[in-house]
């Protein structure tokens, strides 16, 4: 494996696990200091690779306690956020109230929120510009579904979802960014894209985001890959150059499942 200036091992791995609607705020605090455990006892480099959880909100007041009082050096973030800051918004979380809580990112645009709750590309920009506001760092998820994969027009399709989920943003913002490649007809089915669909369509984003900021813009911001990703097939999707990291779902979810995803580097051999 080479290394470069502005390549692959400038950008700090990001292994991130989405709980979705899983593990409440007792459930979600055991497992948290489960997983700081066996990452300490596998003796894990933070430095070297950024762990993030991504728990329901009624969660994250407890994870905020546990990571500040056990000094854990997983951070944490909000799954959504509203693309208002206060008001009369029922069932809403402004971004200011993650910021507050102690999160360093949060998910915006997942499929199920695009899918379930018809979020559009037009909303999911201005949750962008509102995790801004608030020092949020967002995590913008995108991808395609099983039709348009097989239509041939899965890179088109992702990038007009990037297009418009980056619109005016500015050139240190957008160096900033994290973006998730998540094939829906890969999320939960078991059917992980390949190594070679990971890296064709992180390689297409990063060159549009080259196009529409800067190279060295694009160079900076850090593309995971998510989809059914488990310890046996992360390392592998990892090694590709242009992926940076992976959102985890199901596989996140189970302690030494997800630590090992977190210590892919001890698979990915000698190249
Ligand atoms: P799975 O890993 O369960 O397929 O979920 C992926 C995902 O949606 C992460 O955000």
């Amino acid at each position: 494996m080479t290394t470069s200036t502005n390549g692959k091992f400038d950008r700090r791995p990001l292994i991130a696990g989405n709980w979705k609607m899983n593990l409440d705020h007792v459930q979600g605090i055991t497992f948290l200091q489960k997983l700081a455990w066996t990452l300490d006892d596998a003796g894990h480099d933070h430095s070297r690779v950024e762990v993030s959880v991504f728990p329901p909100f009624t969660d994250l007041r407890g994870v905020q306690t546990l990571v500040k009082g056990d000094d854990l050096s997983v951070v944490f973030g909000g799954q959504d956020l509203s693309p208002k800051d206060s008001g009369a918004y029922t069932g809403d979380i402004s971004g200011q109230f993650l910021s507050r809580l102690g999160c360093t990112y949060v998910l915006v645009g997942h499929s199920e929120r695009r899918t379930i709750h018809q979020e559009t590309d037009e909303v999911l920009n201005e949750k962008v510009h509102a995790a801004y506001r608030h020092s949020l760092v967002p995590v913008l998820c995108v991808g395609e579904g099983l039709e348009v994969r097989q239509a041939g027009a899965h890179v088109e399709h992702t990038l007009e979802q990037v297009r418009r989920g980056v619109a005016g943003l500015d050139r240190a913002q957008a160096a900033d960014l994290v973006i998730a490649y998540e094939p829906v007809w890969a999320i939960g089915t078991g059917e992980v894209a390949g190594p070679d669909d990971a890296q064709e369509m992180c390689a297409a984003i990063r060159a549009e985001l080259g196009t529409l900021f800067d190279t060295e813009t694009g160079a900076k911001v850090r593309l995971l890959y998510g989809g059914s990703v488990k310890a046996a097939s992360a390392a592998s999707i990892l090694r590709e150059r242009d992926v940076d990291g992976v959102l985890v779902g199901g596989a996140s979810l189970d302690v030494s499942e997800f630590a090992s995803i977190v210590r892919f580097e001890q698979h990915l051999g000698t190249d």
